[in-house]
């Protein structure tokens, strides 16, 4: 997807012009992987705009940071503030936006602990990640998702992500649009970028944080909001055969939002429509996030803007 730049980028505490917006190719991060980042959305309601759950995504950062011994230099306030401030001079929502903590030109060598911690905030427009409208084709991946005490999937460490590009590519060139990963057990784990849902008998079932995910945002939304339509959640060890025989799925993510399955393997996930307790929890992910029903459980912080693009 081509990116489309704005006007600004959070650095450091300061708003640069995007094209300033750039490092050294002897930076630590370039060589050996010492990011990690957050993926958020901005939201257009009709009174204005909110980023969704903006709080959640700070703390998941400072986490990623602290398991890799990266201090951060701005507190979970400030990083909140930057987000605000970032959208708010650029003016463009809806949104996306990447904030990004990394190992920078420092030292030569893979111990990251003399490399400065920089961190830079971007915002931009983004539309739909999984492509199909009317369910997303996909495959179990030959590769394994990361194994328990390797690369930690509770990081959201750039370096994971050379796993989910195998996953994502292995797919792209098979023809389907997304890879569903087994952790290294055999176990259903996740897709290389979404959290994995799947239906069975009325019962909403997902993969734990054991299972090598990450702990996804939308992941937990979608959780609260299926205890509150009072769907009976399950988060369990899954085996794979239970993808062909299950009633519906869907990946969830803040890209992917609430994608619901097609296939799995060329197999048809129930009939192959948006069954209805996805259905269900799609229209009270979306009407929250539209405005449509109330923000009962504060997700979304506004935003003043100026003008809005339609991503
Ligand atoms: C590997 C992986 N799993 C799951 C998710 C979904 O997480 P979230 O809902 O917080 O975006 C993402 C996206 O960030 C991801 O990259």
């Amino acid at each position: 997807m081509p990116l489309e730049t704005t006007a600004n980028i959070w650095h450091n505490g300061q708003l640069i012009p995007w094209e300033k917006a750039q490092i050294h190719v002897m930076s630590h991060v370039v060589h050996y992987g010492s990011s990690v980042f957050e993926g958020i959305r901005c939201y257009a309601q009709d009174n204005g705009a909110g980023v969704f759950r903006l709080s959640e995504h700070m703390q998941r950062l400072i986490h990623s940071a602290k398991i890799y011994r990266m201090p951060l230099p701005y507190s979970h306030e400030q990083l909140n503030d930057a987000v605000v401030e970032l959208i708010e001079a650029n003016g463009v929502t809806p949104c996306y936006i990447r904030p990004i903590a990394f190992r920078g030109y420092g030292e030569i060598g893979v111990n990251p602990l003399k490399s400065p911690v920089e961190v830079y905030i971007a915002n931009f427009p983004w539309g739909k990640y999984v492509a199909g409208n009317s369910g997303a084709d996909v495959c179990i991946s030959s590769w394994n998702r990361l194994a328990p005490n390797t690369m930690p999937s509770l990081a959201k460490a750039g370096a994971n992500y050379m796993n989910s590009q195998l996953i994502r590519m292995e797919a792209d060139v098979n023809g389907y649009v997304e890879g569903i990963a087994l952790d290294t057990n055999g176990y259903l784990s996740e897709g290389s970028g979404e959290n994995l849902f799947l239906v069975r008998n009325g019962a909403l079932y997902t993969t734990p944080l054991a299972n090598s995910v990450l702990n996804g945002i939308t992941r937990d939304s979608i959780l609260v909001l299926a205890r509150q339509l009072g769907i009976p959640v399950i988060e369990q060890a899954l085996p794979r055969e239970l993808l062909y025989i299950c009633d519906e799925a869907f990946f969830t993510g803040t890209a992917a939002e609430v994608t619901h399955l097609r296939s799995v393997d060329r197999i048809l996930v129930g009939d192959g429509n948006m069954g209805p307790i996805t259905s269900a929890l799609h229209k009270a992910f979306f009407d929250i996030v539209s405005g449509a029903a109330p923000d009962k459980y504060n997700w979304l912080t506004p935003v003043k803007v100026r003008e809005t693009v339609t991503a």
